[in-house]
This record gives C-alpha cells, structure tokens and sequence, in this order.
C-alpha cells in the first residue's frame, strides 16, 4: 500500500508543499522583523531629535531668563508617543526637577553624542528586567553637547507585532494547505486511474484477450502517449496471434496436399489399379515430384523459422558476386531460349564480398523463378550487378504484369502466392536472408509493365 502511488504522490507533493510552505514563512517573518526594527528605530530616532532640540530651547531660555529648569512634561510626552524617556549626562539645572527619568552615562557611548550624532541601542534600565530598543540624541547648548535624551520602546513589543503576523500566516498556512490538498487528491486519482486501467488491460492482454478497456485519449501527456503505444502493441500482438494461426493452417493445408496425392498413387500401385507400365511410371514420377515438393517445403519452413529466430547460421567466406551471378543467369539461359524471351545480364563492376554466397545465389534464383512465371512468352527479363556508395545491388527487372500496390508489402509474407505451383514462401525467406546478410530486398513495380527487385548487399573490405 505504501509503495502505491496513490499513497507516495500525494506524500511527496505534501513534502514538497510543507517545505515550500516553511520556507516561505521563515523567510516572511525574517524579512517582517528586520522591518518592523528598522521603522521602530526610525521612529524613536525622530522622537528623540524632536524631543531633544526642544529640550536644549527650552534650557537655553530658560537659563537666560530665570534659571529654572524647563517646563517638561514627561508623563504627558510619554503617553503621546507611547515611548519611555530618558535624560543622561550633565544636569543643566542642579537642584531642579526636570522631570525625566535618568540612565546612567555609562549606557551610552559618548563619542558619539559627542560629536553631535545620534545613537542607537538596546539596554536593560537599572531595576528592570526588560530590554529597550532606544535612539539617543545629544543635548547640545552653545554647540557643546551636556546629555541626551534617550527614547526608548521595550523590544517585546515589536515581537508582539510579529508573533500575530505568524499566527496570521499559520491561519493562511492552514487555509492553503486544505486546498493543496484536494488539489492532490484529484491530480493523483487523474495519474492513478489509467495507470491502473493500463495495467489491467496488460493482464488481460498477459491472458491472449485483446479487447480490454484503455483509458480514454483525450490529452495529448505522456499518459496518452503510454496509451497510444500500448494499443499499438496490442494491435500488433493481435496481429501476430491471427498471422501465427493462418500459418499454422496454411502450412498443415501445404503439407497434406501433397501428402494425400502420394497416398492416393500408392494405394492405386498397391490395389493393382496401374498394370499398364506407362500410368504406373507415370503415377511414381507423381510421386517422386510430390515427394520433392514436400522435402522443398519442410527445408523452406525450416529455413524460414530459424531465420525469424535469428538462429540462422550463415556460412561466411570471400565472394566474387561477378561469378555468383553469371552462375545465377545460367540456369535460366535454356529456359528463356525455349520461351523466345528477351533475357539479358549486365555486369557493372566486379564485387568481392565476404559473405554466404549459397544464400546470395538462393535469392538470385527465387528471383529468377518468379521472373520466369510471371513473364509470358517473348518478354523479357534483365540480371544486373553493380555496385555504388559501399553497397552492391543485384536486380532483376521482368515484363510481366506487375504487383498492384496493395499487394507489395503482402507478398513477403509467408504463404502469400497467386502461383498454382508455389507455396508463397520464396519471397518470405529472400527477404529475411537478405536481412540475415547485412542487406535488403526491395520492390518496385508499374502494372502493366513489369516488376524489379534489387537486392542490396553492404560492400565489405
Ligand atoms: N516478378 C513478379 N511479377 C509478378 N508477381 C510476382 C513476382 N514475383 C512475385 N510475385 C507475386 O508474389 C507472390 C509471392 O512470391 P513468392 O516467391 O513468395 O511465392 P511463390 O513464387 O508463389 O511460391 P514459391 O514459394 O514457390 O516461390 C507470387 O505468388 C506472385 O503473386
Ligand atoms: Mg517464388
């Protein structure tokens, strides 16, 4: 169950949501409180100027006037700006009350304030036990600075400020997370479900039943494409079952035909049936070519099976094609004679290739054979050789009827033939063996005019 992705989606995206999330906050509230800081600061620091320069006019009235200390009024300065105000440093009026709390002088740094300049701090007042954010500025009387009037906020305050901004973002915190949550959930089921119908449909498919439920196609993700190649397979596994049954049929349909014309001759010698010499030579030369027919188809299928196995041995060694050939052309010389056809060889080169030349010569001479059937009488037919670009091609060009386009593709299939006489297999094990030998065989044909097959081999050394 924990190792479902139904579980580990949603588990990582709330990791990766929880950690976005923390980021985020941390870097809120960091950010918050260096400006929650800085605003205090700048506030305390106008204050204490204001307050300040106030004091020294007042002191310095004052002293020109009655001597008597200025009329501050602390609590009341207090309460407006909600700050706590000090006084540090030399008192002007001895024996008055100003009416500021004093701090010590050590608190603050002089040199500072002396040169005129405000300055900043954090201190803990004697007697208390809290920390004060505070901004001095000196007192200055006839460009000499006496004190400094010291504003100040306690520092809990400003945390108090970002402890309900957290609270605030915890509550957003919360408020997102139930929607990233749905979100989640529905993201995961669109993954999950037709994964899930996928994997049904490959059990089903595991169980030889091609017509299982596939998820819908309507987007174009990688979910789609898995689905789109899964059909295809499925279309071709089912495809391949149909191709492997027909083959099944058509090879026990070839081999029992021939099977029942020798059982039918043999029980006629047997019976007696044949006494006359002639119909009795005539039915074991029946025999005789069924019995061929029968040891050719066995060694083509079986040829046939290792080379889709690729358990197919070839028996490589240094070929002169230009003999190979020629030795091709001849066993058909006798043939095109007696049938008045125009049959015709061109050498182009003089190739030496390291490869089977018994499967080269084989496919030459399925070539041929087909040639010879499908070209009438007084046609014509052409051998040629040549070689080009690191590849060498053998093609035989003919002028029979030509194969219609439907059928090109079909016509190496095995068992595929319009011949009486053939099994439909020669095309099927050319086209292999070529492949078997590094090469291929291709197809071109006008109907009407004539068909030419160009078997290309790669030109080794
Ligand atoms: N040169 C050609 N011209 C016209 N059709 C051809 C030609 N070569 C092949 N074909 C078509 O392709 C089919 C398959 O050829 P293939 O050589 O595989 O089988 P086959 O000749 O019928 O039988 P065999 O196994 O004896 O060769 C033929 O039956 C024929 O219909
Ligand atoms: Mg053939």
């Amino acid at each position: 169950m924990l190792r479902s992705l139904r579980v580990r989606l949603p588990a990582i995206f709330l990791a990766g949501i929880l950690v976005a999330a923390g980021v985020t906050t941390g870097v809120a509230i960091h950010f918050f409180q260096e400006d929650t800081r800085s605003r205090a600061l700048g506030e305390l620091r106008r204050q204490a100027r204001g307050l300040a320069d106030l004091y020294a006019l007042q002191a310095a009235s004052s002293i020109e006037e009655t001597r008597n200390a200025p009329r501050f009024a602390p609590p009341i300065l207090e309460r407006a700006t909600g700050s706590v105000i000090y006084y540090s440093g030399v008192e002007i009026f001895p024996g008055q009350v100003s009416g500021l709390r004093s701090l010590p002088e050590r608190y603050l740094d002089w040199t500072i304030l002396d040169r005129g300049r405000q300055q900043t701090l954090e201190f803990q007042p004697p007697g208390t036990d809290r920390v004060f954010l505070a901004a001095a500025h000196p007192v200055r009387l006839g460009g000499e600075t006496f004190g400094a009037l010291v504003v100040a906020k306690p520092r809990a305050e400003l945390r108090e400020r970002w402890v309900v901004l957290a609270e605030r973002l915890g509550l957003a915190f919360l408020a997102g997370l139930a929607i990233a949550l749905g979100l989640v959930w529905y993201l995961t089921r669109r993954v999950t479900k037709p994964v899930r119908t996928l994997s049904r449909a490959a059990d089903e498919v595991a169980r030889r039943r091609y017509g299982a439920e596939l998820p819908n196609p309507g987007t174009s993700d990688e979910i789609a494409q898995l689905t789109g190649r899964f059909r295809e397979m499925t279309g071709r596994l089912a495809e391949a079952e149909a191709h492997e049954r027909h083959f099944l049929v058509r090879v026990s349909h070839e081999l029992r035909t021939p099977l029942t014309a020798i059982r039918g001759h043999v029980d006629a010698l047997r019976e007696g049936l044949t006494d006359d010499p002639e119909t009795r030579e005539a039915s074991l030369a029946v025999i005789r070519a069924e019995t061929d027919r029968l040891a050719r188809l066995v060694g083509d299928l079986v040829d046939l099976a290792r080379l889709e196995a690729h358990s197919f041995t070839l028996d490589q060694h240094e070929v002169e094609l230009r003999l190979l050939v020629e030795q091709g052309y001849q066993a058909f010389a006798e043939e095109a004679r007696r049938r008045e056809i125009h049959y015709d060889l061109a050498l182009r080169g003089d190739p030496v290739l390291q490869t089977d030349g018994d499967r080269v010569l084989q496919i030459v001479s399925n070539l041929l054979s087909n040639a010879f059937s499908w070209t009438p009488d007084g046609g014509s037919i052409s051998l040629a050789l040549s070689q080009e670009n690191g590849s060498v091609s053998v093609v035989v060009t003919d002028s029979g009827p030509g194969i219609p386009p439907a059928e090109r593709d079909r016509v190496f299939r095995p068992f595929v033939s319009q011949d009486g006489n053939g099994t439909g297999l020669g095309l099927a094990i050319s086209r292999e063996l070529a492949q078997a030998l590094g090469g291929n065989l291709k197809l071109d044909s006008v109907l009407g005019r004539g068909s030419r097959f160009e078997l290309r081999l790669p030109a080794t050394g």
